[in-house]
């Protein structure tokens, strides 16, 4: 279980102080999907951050299984929205990191020749981040995230890179791993409908400083042919009146 208590962060910066979150308050239970939405500048990326222990300066509260965010002892798979890429490994070796692996593709197992290869980015292995497509990177970050079998996944507008037809792809290759191994996770997107599709609740975040105006129960949650049923239209319209009034 995830908990957040009255968690506040601050940036300094050359202007002064720009407060990014204002006294978050969240469970989140194991094996559990949440999508966060809300819009830019709101404190999204800067609450992974907290999660991922990228930042540890911040007010309240937050432990993962009872104990503080550390990425040492915890296995998270974090997808940035930059994607996080090490410039000078390759694709390969930027899928492998944090795996105990042989340094040629030979050491693939089963499992990440099936996440690369529903990815589609086998053929991708020998190169450099500089010499891929922003999707394809994207995708790189992808991988890595789903091979390390991770104990939380955060993702951050993970699939903002990709076209339509990639992006349902994408989202329904997470689904199918997020079912096998019921990973808890916390998925960031700017779009309703990718938070009525992939979200089991929903997290309505308020313009910046980011607070949560809503959490809501999403009874479209991996529903097919979403778009066309009667609750996906009630739902989205529930959560466009909740962003418009924060
Ligand atoms: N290093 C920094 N120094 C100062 N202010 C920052 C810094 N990083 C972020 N901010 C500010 O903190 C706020 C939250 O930023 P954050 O990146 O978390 O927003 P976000 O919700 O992820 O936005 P987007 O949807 O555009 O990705 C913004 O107002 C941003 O300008
Ligand atoms: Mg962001």
């Amino acid at each position: 279980m995830i908990s957040i208590r009255d968690l506040s962060v601050a940036y300094q910066g050359n202007l002064g102080e720009t407060l990014a979150l204002d006294k978050i308050n969240i469970d989140i239970a194991t094996g559990d999907i949440y999508t966060f939405i809300g819009p830019s500048g709101c404190g999204k990326s800067t609450l992974l951050y907290v999660l991922s222990g990228i930042i540890s300066d911040y007010n309240g509260n937050v432990t993962v299984n009872g104990r503080s965010v550390d990425p040492r002892t915890q296995r998270i798979g974090l997808i940035l929205q930059n994607y996080g890429l090490l410039p000078w490994k390759t694709v390969y070796q930027n899928t492998m990191l944090g795996q105990r692996i042989k340094h040629d593709r030979s050491g693939l197992d089963d499992y990440s020749r099936y996440i690369l290869n529903e990815l589609g980015i086998e053929d991708l292995l020998q190169r450099y981040p500089r010499e891929l497509s922003g999707g394809q990177q994207q995708r790189v970050a992808i991988a890595r995230a789903f091979i390390m079998k991770p104990d939380l996944l955060l993702m951050d507008e993970p699939f903002s890179a990709l076209d339509a037809i990639t992006r349902e792809e994408m989202q329904a290759l997470f689904l199918d791993i997020w079912q096998q191994h019921s990973v808890t996770t916390i998925f960031i997107t700017h779009s309703v409908d990718e938070a009525l599709y992939l979200g089991r609740k929903i997290v309505v975040l308020s313009d910046a400083p980011g607070r949560i105006l809503e959490v809501v129960d999403n009874p479209c949650f991996q529903l097919d042919n979403l778009r066309f049923r009667d609750e996906y239209y009630a739902m989205s319209v529930r959560l466009r009146n909740i962003l418009n009034k924060g």
